[in-house]
């Protein structure tokens, strides 16, 4: 990457949504009803995608934004089981089960706090009611490899998962530490041979910047050190601080965070470390390989963004299993309880634990497609958006094409030839890019506590 003017950019930090749904999860509402859910699950014949969430964890990473249930307690994960069945056992009764299943994904909290023959048994059942796997669909987990073992890997490879992800965070000890996730580089690094000896062959790790204590001098010692595991991929996360919805990250002294200046410096460090190594930057936080599928996405333009991030297999319905799960379908989301007593008395009573959710209007619908194109290829094809939504692009986004003028003046996007393209430094801006798209930015645009910073 060449010459990020980063003085230009640490003006820009400001609240802002991820964008891996549009309209965000703030937009969900209660007018989406559980019969419309049930109707588009009907009447879909769309390839399938499947979530499974496993929300547990033995303790708190104080970072943490995910949807978590710290217990130690084995019967709370096996009755965990028994609800997720019967929810499986409901789905199949509102859907065509033939459907093609393309993706399965196993997300936490910490999947692998199950036993491997729990894990055996909930992909068992799931491969009992959904028949029709595409022999080449992405199957993966998420692993902290603090919790993992050589009966969980066969596991997964006699269901045949292709992906594994690995939580990995930061390699220095006083980052662990006040981060309270200890966890030494061999130790991680077990695991990921554990996985290939068994043939993966796409393992990704997560690394984060923006937490406590680290300094670019820190993290670039962690990026050394973790090209010793050779990754496919790596997911760089910006840390989202959202102290006020999670109460672990109250624990955090927030003078002990990187100003929003270090962690650019960080972050442009970041890529051209890994684009020196031969990785490509794949969205706004991932970096793959040049034999990843995804690499070969992002040169077709074919590169997707959803609710895990970045992948290649777009357009399928997302089928979101479990608390708190969301599930996606081109016109609508929908979320599952995040309460467990709610959770099990919805199943109880015959129904899918469906709390809320969002049906897409005609105009959520054109902005989706135009902000997951900015956030997976940073540029928009105008012709293609106007030729599909049957639009004029200039005349639809006249007011988002002025606020936009003060990234055009900065050279960091540029429109021509039809094309809105991102500089390579307006990269690091993109989910700032992305807002002026947003038709329900204006809400928040005076609250503080909606959204984690851009930068
Ligand atoms: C469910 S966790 C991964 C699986 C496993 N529980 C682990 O920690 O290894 C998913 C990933 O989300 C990322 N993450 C969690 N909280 C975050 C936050 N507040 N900001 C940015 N990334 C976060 C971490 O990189 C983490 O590895
Ligand atoms: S980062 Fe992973 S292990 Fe840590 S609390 Fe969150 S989900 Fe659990």
């Amino acid at each position: 990457m060449s010459n990020i003017d980063l003085e230009k950019f640490a003006k820009y930090s400001k609240a802002g949504p991820r964008y891996t749904s549009y309209p965000t999860a703030l937009e969900f509402n209660d007018d989406f009803k559980y019969d419309d859910y049930i109707k588009f699950l009907e009447n879909s014949d769309e390839k399938i995608s499947l979530y499974i969430h496993l929300p547990f964890c033995r303790s708190a990473c104080y970072f943490c934004g995910c949807n978590v249930v710290f217990t130690s307690k084995e019967e709370k994960l096996s009755r965990y089981i028994e609800y997720l069945k019967k929810e499986i056992d409901i789905l199949a009764s509102h859907i065509d089960t033939n459907r093609e299943v393309i993706q399965f994904h196993f997300g936490g909290g910490t999947p692998t706090f199950y036993k491997a023959f729990e894990l055996d048994e909930i992909v068992t059942y799931v491969k009992s009611k959904f028949t029709n796997w595409s022999s080449e669909a992405e199957i993966s987990c998420e692993i902290d490899p603090r919790f993992f073992n050589e009966e969980q890997m066969k596991v997964f490879k006699k269901h045949g998962f292709n992906r594994i992800s690995f939580g990995v965070q930061d390699l220095d000890e006083k980052v662990q530490k006040e981060i309270h996730r200890v966890q030494p580089l061999a130790l991680t690094k077990n695991a990921v041979e554990l996985a290939r000896k068994y043939g993966i062959n796409s393992i990704n790790v997560d690394f984060i910047y923006g937490l406590p204590y680290q300094t670019l001098e820190s993290f670039k010692k962690t990026l050394e050190l973790s090209t010793t595991l050779n990754p496919d991929r790596v997911a760089v996360f910006n840390y989202a601080h959202v102290p006020w919805l999670m109460k672990t990250m109250r624990k955090f002294d927030e003078t002990t965070l990187p100003s929003p200046d270090v962690k650019l410096q960080i972050f442009s460090h970041t890529i051209k470390f890994f684009e020196d190594k031969g990785y490509k930057m794949v969205g706004m936080d991932h970096f793959a390989k040049p034999q990843d599928e995804l690499f070969g996405a992002i040169e077709k333009g074919e590169l997707h963004r959803n609710f895990q991030g970045y992948t290649t297999k777009g357009g399928a319905n997302l089928i979101g299993i479990g608390l708190t799960s969301i599930g996606e379908g081109s016109r609508y989301y929908a979320q599952n309880s995040k309460n467990m007593s709610e959770y099990e008395e919805m199943i109880d009573s015959g129904k899918l634990p469906f709390v809320r959710g969002v049906k897409l209007s005609d105009d959520d619908y054109i902005r989706k497609s135009v902000i997951m194109e900015l956030m997976a290829n940073f540029s928009i094809d105008i012709k293609r958006v106007e030729k599909e939504h049957k639009i004029d692009f200039n005349l639809y986004f006249k007011d988002t094409l002025e606020d936009l003028k003060e990234f055009e003046n900065a050279d960091i996007i540029s429109i021509k030839d039809n094309k809105l393209s991102v500089s390579q430094t307006g990269t690091l801006l993109i989910r700032n890019i992305a807002m002026p798209f947003d038709a329900y930015m204006n809400k928040y645009k005076n609250s503080k506590k909606s959204f984690s910073k851009t930068v």
